[in-house]
């Protein structure tokens, strides 16, 4: 049976602050959507938080990019968006950028990770959720799921994972995307992945027959709404075993924390601390940024799960490293490298500030000019 797996997910309003989600905001998008799987138009559905995220987890035959599904999602948090503004949570409908449903929720707000395969005799997927981060804090992780033999032993084991995965990069300043297949172009891949700002993989698949392996929601609120709302907190599918990496396999990149944009005020680096369900509650300086793993098996379309996958001591390790990475880049306080760089500021409310002194700057000295090239030059790197 083909199935289609949608997570979309927003934040409509936080319990406290940016902290966590209200359980009658949670309770009124249930409804939602156990009314929905009882119409029929969802197969089945649950739904995940991580700090003040929900994410709709749906199941269905409607394909990707489904009007009665984005509708579905758009409607819980239009919901959702009541409750949060009759309690006065914060920010309610914050990721809400338009007022009317078009048929989709891209380049609305809401973040968006979708892929339709054929059920396998087993399909075990995980999905991922973050807070206090941007998409591209999963360039690093697919990297190592995918194309690192270090990380992912599968890549050498498995002879139906030899042939390796293509990734598709979007270029989230353009909107334009490449796809590179690795090994062959690993070093082109991350020349472009690492630099975060920029770049966000969207879809990685199998060589070996072109089977989706992962996808990941990459809507950026700050160049939707052209200024800083929040930020992204994306979501990210992906599937496990025969063929694919092992579950441990995909889960192993997180046992060594890294540092992710976003944190306090969507404006500083933070290592992105994995955490269980019951701990996706960002609040020391709103965050680190927090991921979870929810791992599913699909039983013809019903979603079996889900296990919350870093709910274990063998990622104490990974939790206790974030907290010592965390203290390190808050001694910088608002310095950077711990605040992002301008060009990433201007996102945030920082040019108002900027604006102000404006009018202020008189010159000491002639501005400085770049240095003319000589053709003897040689390279230097
Ligand atoms: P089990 O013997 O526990 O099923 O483990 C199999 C395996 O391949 C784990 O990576
Ligand atoms: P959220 O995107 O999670 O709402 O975070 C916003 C923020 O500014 C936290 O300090
Ligand atoms: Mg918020
Ligand atoms: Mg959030
Ligand atoms: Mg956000």
């Amino acid at each position: 049976m083909r199935i289609t797996l949608s997570v979309i997910k927003a934040d409509v309003g936080g319990y406290v602050g940016h902290s966590s989600v209200h359980p009658d905001m949670l309770e009124t998008i249930r409804e939602v959507i156990r009314e929905e799987v009882k119409k029929g138009n969802l197969i089945d559905a649950d739904t995940l938080v991580c700090g003040d995220d929900t994410a709709l987890v749906m199941t269905h035959t409607h394909g990707v990019d489904s009007e009665i599904v984005h509708g579905i999602a758009w409607k819980a948090f239009e919901k959702a968006t009541q409750v949060a503004k009759k309690l006065k949570l914060y920010g309610a409908g914050q990721d809400i950028l338009s007022t009317a449903f078009s048929g989709n929720v891209k380049g609305m707000g809401p973040g968006v990770a979708e892929m339709e395969f054929e059920e396998r005799p087993s399909e075990p997927v995980i999905i991922f959720f973050a807070d206090k981060t941007s998409p591209s804090a999963w360039n690093l992780p697919l990297y190592e799921m995918f194309a690192d033999p270090m990380v992912c032993a599968g890549l050498v084991i498995d002879p139906k994972m030899h042939d390796g995965f293509t990734f598709e990069v979007l270029d989230t300043y353009t909107g334009k995307a490449v796809k590179l297949s690795t090994p062959a172009e690993l070093y082109e891949l991350l020349a472009l992945i690492g630099a975060v700002e920029r770049y966000a993989v969207r879809n990685v698949w199998r060589n070996h027959d072109g089977e989706i392996a992962a996808t990941a929601s990459t809507q950026r609120l700050s160049l939707i709404a052209g200024k800083y709302v929040g930020k992204d907190d994306p979501v990210m599918i992906v599937r496990a075993q025969a063929g694919f990496p092992a579950v441990g396999e995909i889960l192993e990149p997180f046992a060594r924390p890294w540092i992710v944009e976003g944190w306090m005020r969507g404006s500083h680096n933070g290592p992105l601390m994995p955490v269980s369900f019951r701990y996706a509650t960002p609040t020391r300086f709103d965050g680190p940024p927090r991921v979870i793993a929810a791992g599913y098996q699909l039983a013809e379309g019903k979603l079996i799960g889900p296990r919350d996958l870093f709910d274990d001591p063998a990622f104490d390790k990974a939790r206790e490293q974030a907290q010592i990475i965390a203290d390190i880049l808050r001694r910088q306080g608002i310095f950077e490298p711990h605040r992002l760089p301008s060009e990433e500021m201007e996102y945030t409310t920082l040019p108002k500030i900027l604006k102000k002194l404006e009018e202020r700057f008189y010159e000491v000295e002639a501005p400085k000019k770049p240095v003319e090239e000589t053709s003897e030059k040689h390279d230097v790197d």
